[in-house]
């Protein structure tokens, strides 16, 4: 028998399935668009560099032949000459000033007096920077450039300035360079050899020099 208030209560329990049927039951959502995503860096460049770029955690290091505030992280004075300097995991940065308008130079760990020690000397003339990777085969010398010896000249990059009777040279080089004249430098106290002279040229003796440690 036909009964309205059931037929009504029916149609009405249809209308509520139809209205919340589960989401399986509904034509699938569109695939969302995959996020475009910056490439990859291209092999072999080295993260180093960019920490180069933050050097001493305040500026930027730049082979300009100024030691600008904050552009190291370290320092050491030994009279009129001073060593500044960063490391990270493969380079060292390094500042040095004297007040000299001939030679300046830093040796690492010799044997003993200036033998077997690792030299970078360098002067500037004429507004030019002359800068050598040596390698001190006596205890007064001579020290070659590592090249005439056999090996290789490892100096990264660097820069110089004379002027008002002070005489400023930056480089960097890897901390293990690999070349045999060249002494592998570690975390914790390294051993140097320090001197500057009178003459832009590198051969004439210097006219003060010392030794001491640096920690790197
Ligand atoms: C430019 C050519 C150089 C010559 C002809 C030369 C010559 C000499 C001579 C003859 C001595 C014996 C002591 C004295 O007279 O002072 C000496 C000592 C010394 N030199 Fe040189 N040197 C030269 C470059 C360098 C360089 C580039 C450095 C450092 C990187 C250096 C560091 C020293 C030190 C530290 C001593 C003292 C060693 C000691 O008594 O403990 N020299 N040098």
């Amino acid at each position: 028998m036909f009964n309205p208030h059931t037929a009504r209560t029916v149609a009405l329990v249809l209308a509520i399935l139809f209205t919340w049927a589960p989401a399986g039951c509904q034509a699938p959502a569109p695939q969302a668009e995959p996020i475009p995503q910056p490439p990859a860096p291209a092999a072999g460049i080295e993260p180093a560099d960019q920490q180069a770029a933050t050097d001493g955690g305040v500026i930027a290091w730049a082979a300009d032949g100024v030691i600008t505030p904050g552009e190291y992280q370290k320092n050491k004075s030994f009279g009129d000459f001073e060593l500044h300097w960063t490391t990270d995991d493969l380079y060292l940065y390094m500042g040095m000033k004297a007040k000299t308008a001939g030679w300046v130079a830093v040796g690492f760990d010799p044997s003993s007096l200036m033998k077997d020690a690792d030299i970078v000397q360098g002067f500037v003339k004429d507004g030019a920077l002359s800068i050598a990777d040596q390698y001190s085969t006596g205890q007064f010398g001579p020290h070659p450039a590592d090249t005439q010896l056999g090996g290789t000249d490892d100096m990264l990059a660097s820069g110089g300035k004379s002027d008002s009777g002070y005489t400023t040279i930056e480089f960097k080089r890897k901390l293990d360079t690999g070349d045999k004249y060249d002494k592998p430098l570690h975390k914790g106290s390294n051993k140097i050899i320090w001197a500057y002279g009178s003459d832009p040229q590198f051969t004439i003796k210097h006219f003060a020099r010392g030794s001491g440690q640096i920690g790197l």
